[in-house]
């Protein structure tokens, strides 16, 4: 990573593109998957090196249920190995884990390994590290809303303190908003990603599937975000 280049506070990443990396190869969708966390490995140890603060990474959408069940159960298992016999490769890039999404309907086993995870990293000093599971930006709006109208009917808070910032410090996580959103696979959208922390992110979307975006990509990435003219509504100078 050159010296000179600024590295974005907040790093959203939506893993796209194992299923057609594994099929370009003729092989089946789950061993693009396999391939996609390995490459997650390499790339968290990477963000770690560089000094990534703050990385959201969109692993499961609550669309994806809609999947053949077959996937979604590999990919459920996926998850559990993850967050327990394959956690020390995070703990190496001493990142602390916290999850955003909803509990409903993860197995027991996935909900059990998360809390691990959180738990066994929460005094890491690294990269803070936001896995987006079963997770929707629009319910992440919901439940949000739901819990302030809660706080307010028991008097907790009154209408005036609810502002901007205030909404996203109560939501799923307290993290800063997203300066940088990267969409690996050529796909040009968010679905259904971070809606409210996206407000001003610069988005990038690289042809590269998840499996070969690696530390060389991500430096690719991370000259376009300092090519960009950030002004957030006002006038260039
Ligand atoms: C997108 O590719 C990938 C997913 C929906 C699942 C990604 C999750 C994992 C690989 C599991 C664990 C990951 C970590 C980092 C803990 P796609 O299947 O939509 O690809 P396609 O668009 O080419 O079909």
């Amino acid at each position: 990573m050159r010296k000179d280049l600024v590295i974005p506070n907040h790093i959203g990443i939506i893993m796209d593109g194992n299923g057609r990396w594994a099929k370009q190869r003729g092989q089946i969708r789950s061993m693009g998957h396999r391939a996609g966390v390995d490459n997650f490995k390499k790339l968290m140890k990477y963000m770690s090196e560089v000094g990534v603060k703050f990385v959201s990474m969109y692993i499961f959408s609550t669309e994806n249920f809609k999947r053949d069940k077959k996937e979604v159960d590999f990919l459920m298992d996926l998850f559990v190995k993850m967050f327990t016999d394959e956690f020390d490769e995070i703990m190496k890039a001493n990142a602390r884990v916290v999850f955003s999404g909803r509990k409903e309907p993860l197995p027991a086993k996935v909900l059990e390994a998360m809390k691990k995870a959180e738990e066994s990293s929460k005094n890491n000093t690294g990269p803070v590290l936001n896995f987006c599971i079963n997770y929707g930006g629009q319910w992440e709006i919901v439940d949000t809303t739901r819990k302030l109208c809660e706080k307010y009917k028991n008097g907790e808070i009154s209408l005036n303190d609810i502002t901007p910032e205030f909404i996203q410090k109560n939501l799923y996580q307290d993290l800063p908003p997203l300066d940088f959103v990267i969409r690996t696979s050529g796909e040009q959208r968010i679905s259904n990603f971070m809606l409210y922390q996206s407000s001003y992110a610069e988005y990038y979307f690289p042809e590269t599937y998840f499996p070969d975006f690696g530390p060389e990509e991500f430096d690719k990435a991370i000259e376009e975000y300092n090519n960009r003219d950030r002004r957030f509504g006002g006038i260039k100078k």
